[in-house]
């Protein structure tokens, strides 16, 4: 017990000794992972550059099948988007989340809103694929844009599912927000964790007979 608080008063000591120096001092985050609207897990001192707490609660549907969960972690905060992102490539295949991005220790050990779900669609339509194991795809499909998509992604890279990690390629409608994703940026979803090569992200074309 005494130990634990002296341990403490340590821990508190030493970060306002690196904040007040304006070191670069490691920070803290909780770390989880998990199926519903929260999870929670043990707070970890981040690995070098990682300068940011995530926590990220998604809904996704995956050829029909739904689930709900939620990620907390250390992450970099240009890779970091506080906010709501939808993404749709069919209507069996999208997915929408909500994060909140901060840089204080233990500062995700809360909960965010769910996202809202707005599966309405909105009239604007993008080319659409989605293929595992490639790198890039023809998006002969169509994606029609539900809710606040009013945005065209096509995403590449590599994806990381537990211990397999493999290329993938999407195209479909999206929120403005998915264009904060940058090249180079590690992407937390409700069960993955994206490394991206490619992130186009352009204005959904109107169709044709509307507006203009
Ligand atoms: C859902 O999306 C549609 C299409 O964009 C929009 O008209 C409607 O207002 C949205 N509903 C809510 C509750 O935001």
């Amino acid at each position: 017990m005494r130990l634990s608080v002296r341990r403490r008063t340590f821990l508190l000591a030493f970060s306002l000794f690196c904040t007040l120096l304006g070191l670069g001092c490691p920070l803290s985050c909780e770390v989880c992972k998990g199926s519903g609207h929260t999870c929670s897990g043990k707070v970890k001192t981040c690995e070098a550059g990682k300068d940011a707490c995530v926590v990220l609660v998604g809904e996704s549907s995956t050829k029909g099948r739904h689930s709900v969960s939620t990620f907390k972690a250390c992450t970099k905060l240009k890779d970091c988007y506080s906010g709501f992102v939808s993404t749709t490539m069919s209507p069996n295949d999208y997915m929408v989340s909500n994060a909140h991005c901060c840089q204080s220790d233990g500062c995700n050990r809360g909960t965010v809103p769910p996202p809202q779900n707005n599966r309405t669609e909105n009239g604007l339509i993008c080319p659409s694929c989605i293929v595992p194991f490639q790198e890039s795809c023809p998006g002969t499909q169509v994606a029609r844009c539900v809710g606040r998509e009013n945005h065209c992604i096509y995403f590449s890279g590599t994806v990381q599912a537990g211990i397999i990690n493999t290329k993938f390629a999407t195209r479909g409608c999206a929120t403005e927000s998915a264009c904060y994703t940058k090249v180079g940026a590690e992407v937390p979803s409700a069960s993955y964790l994206y490394f991206l090569r490619r992130a186009d992200c352009l204005p959904a074309p109107q169709p044709p007979g509307r507006g203009e």
